[in-house]
């Protein structure tokens, strides 16, 4: 059964996309760090979009369709005007998911970059630092070609979600010694083997200055405690009129364990166990149950701009 695994990086979202099984997309600071929060605190549903205006038309589509959600992202790292939210994972707590189940979400990078991977009709899982370890166990549930796309920053290369990748590849390595990186990944997983202390690392990259001086320091430290989160957010497609459209849940499957998977928790001591998955310590990676379809053998469809 076991095949090698290959990992491709995508450096940022203005590349072209390699064909793979299933993607990881990153970006640290914040989006995808905002949105394991969002489901790490109870929340049920995210609707990404590309952009602040059409984040806007689609929570007015919602609120016809009987939903009620707030608006949350940023532009330049603030609120956009009439937004509820900014991008900060600090403001997410489980008394406002419990409030508001169903959000809006527009970043300038993330939320591109994720829906720019559900075009390519793979699955998309929404990895961060936080949720490192859950993330690879989905992805290996669903193939072994591995893409991981950092979001960046304006279409250029950014060092915290380069960072992150490669300790995603790191990872990758050590559970598959047959593991093929493509050049991408080994310049990423440089960047890992290269930073002696994350979170040191992490706080060096350019975005990371802009939100220390902007007073978002807090928000770096927090993106960068690694495994803090067992929660896998997936993207699925909802049908919307003659489109889809597409909302983040909580991944939703049991994982496939290669035969030769030693536990993962070497470093860190969080183990995993997954129904019908053996077990490899006490806590759990959580799953909930498949409600919508899946992002497979089919492009995700959705409208733009709405
Ligand atoms: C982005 O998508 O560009 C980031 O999440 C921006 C931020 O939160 O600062």
């Amino acid at each position: 059964m076991s095949k090698s695994v290959q990992v491709e990086v995508v450096l940022s979202n203005s590349e072209r996309l390699p064909v793979v099984d299933v993607w990881l997309v990153i970006d640290v600071l914040r989006a995808s760090t905002v949105i394991v929060s969002w489901f790490a605190a109870g929340g049920e549903e995210l609707y990404p979009a590309e952009s602040v205006n059409s984040a806007r038309l689609l929570a007015e589509q919602l609120r016809r369709e009987g939903k009620n959600p707030i608006l949350m992202g940023e532009q330049n790292a603030i609120a956009p005007q009439g937004f509820d939210l900014g991008n900060s994972p600090l403001e997410i707590t489980t008394e406002l998911v419990r409030k508001n189940s169903c959000a809006v979400i527009a970043t300038t990078n993330g939320t591109v970059a994720m829906l720019k991977a559900a075009s390519t009709g793979a699955p998309v899982l929404i990895a961060s630092a936080r949720n490192a370890r859950a993330s690879l166990f989905a992805a290996l549930s669903r193939g072994r070609r591995i893409g991981i796309l950092c979001s960046g920053r304006k279409g250029r290369p950014a060092w915290d979600d380069t960072l992150c990748a490669g300790l995603l590849a790191a990872r990758l390595s050590e559970q598959f010694p047959d593991v093929h990186l493509a050049d991408s990944a080994r310049l990423a997983l440089l960047a890992w083997a290269g930073a002696k202390d994350f979170k040191s690392s992490l706080a060096s990259a350019d975005h990371a200055i802009f939100l220390e001086k902007i007073g978002f320091g807090d928000d770096v430290a927090f993106a960068g405690e690694i495994d803090a989160a067992r929660v896998v957010p997936e993207l699925y497609e909802l049908p919307d009129g003659d489109g889809m459209r597409a909302v983040l849940k909580l991944a939703a499957d049991k994982p496939y364990l290669p035969d030769n998977l030693s536990p993962l928790s070497r470093d860190s001591g969080a183990g995993v166990s997954v129904a019908g998955a053996p077990a490899f310590g006490a806590e759990n990676v959580f799953f909930a149950g498949a409600r919508y379809k899946k992002l497979h053998k089919g492009k995700l469809r959705y409208k733009r701009g709405a």
